[in-house]
């Protein structure tokens, strides 16, 4: 790295070293918090999907009607890539297909603080100095008594108003980005990324998963610091009529009618 000491983020540090190991840590937070967490709802959504012929019929409409295609990092297109960031902010069904993949598995199922000094929560309860306080957006998401008694069902329905719109709700009641002061910082952008990967994949293939997936026998799980599904998620991609071109990093597709060749996996971690 430049020695460039001259400038603010230089004049914040007593030594290079010191402002070395602060980008390092930045830099490793943004990789492990941004990674995992997408990746792994990502792959609970195209098996919520799977599972779900309609939800995935109605996340294949809005894809193909609002006609969202790759996200373009190409600088120079700034207009089109305006028109395709409010495409994605107008895709209300897919939003709520992915609150809700959340909401029954949320990326990161525990969080953990350590009280400073002693303290009474809003509840009466007691808590000291050094004691851990814990809660679980994976349990609180699937409480009756705060989503109703279809809680362990998928209904992405539930986010959205009479009008189709999406309805965000208090975060205090779904903290899967956490609440408070120390919340995602990254909460509105991971949507959008996961919305544009969602909806590319969507509008190009449909995805199968292997062997078929039953809404009643949900694959396995792994309680990690992210939500992990137990060995990942087998996929059989198939492309849609008239939709041209391959993507990325989702399995290799042949432009064949044979869908065999195109096994690839999913999978919440590496
Ligand atoms: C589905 C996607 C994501 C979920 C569910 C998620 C969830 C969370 C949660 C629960 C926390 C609080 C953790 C704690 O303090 O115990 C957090 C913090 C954080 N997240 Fe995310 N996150 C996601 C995506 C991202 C992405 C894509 C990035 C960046 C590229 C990111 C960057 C951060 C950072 C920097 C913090 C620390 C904030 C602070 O301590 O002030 N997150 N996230």
């Amino acid at each position: 790295m430049e020695e460039d000491d001259g400038n603010e983020l230089g004049a914040m540090f007593d030594s290079p070293e010191a402002k070395c190991r602060f980008l390092r840590d930045v830099v490793k937070t943004f990789v492990l918090a941004g990674k995992d967490t997408t990746s792994s709802a990502l792959t609970w959504l195209f098996w919520f999907l799977a599972a779900n012929p309609e939800c995935e019929r109605r996340v294949y409409e809005v894809t193909a009607l609002r006609g969202a295609d790759e996200c373009n990092d190409d600088d120079t297109a700034g207009d089109e890539s305006d028109d395709r960031y409010e495409e994605l902010k107008q895709m209300h069904y897919l939003h709520a297909a992915i609150a809700e993949t959340m909401r029954l598995y949320p990326p990161v199922p525990m969080a953990s603080r350590v009280a400073a000094d002693d303290d009474v929560l809003p509840d009466g309860t007691v808590v000291r100095a050094e004691w851990f306080a814990d809660y679980s957006a994976y349990a609180m998401g699937r409480m009756p008594g705060l989503w109703g008694q279809d809680c362990r069902e998928f209904r992405p329905e539930r986010w959205l108003d009479n009008g189709g719109q999406f309805m965000a709700v208090d975060a205090a009641r779904h903290p899967v980005f956490h609440a408070g002061p120390r919340s995602c910082l990254l909460k509105e952008m991971s949507y959008v990324q996961m919305k544009a990967v969602a909806a590319t994949v969507v509008r190009r293939f449909a995805v199968e998963v292997v062997p078929a997936a039953a809404a009643d026998a949900p694959p396995q799980h792994e309680m990690a610091v992210t939500l992990r599904m137990k060995d990942g998620l087998r996929v059989l991609l198939t492309r849609r009529r008239g939709v041209s071109s391959g993507i990325g990093h989702l399995g290799h597709v042949t432009d064949g009618q044979d869908a065999n060749d195109n096994l690839a996996g999913l999978s919440g971690h590496e």
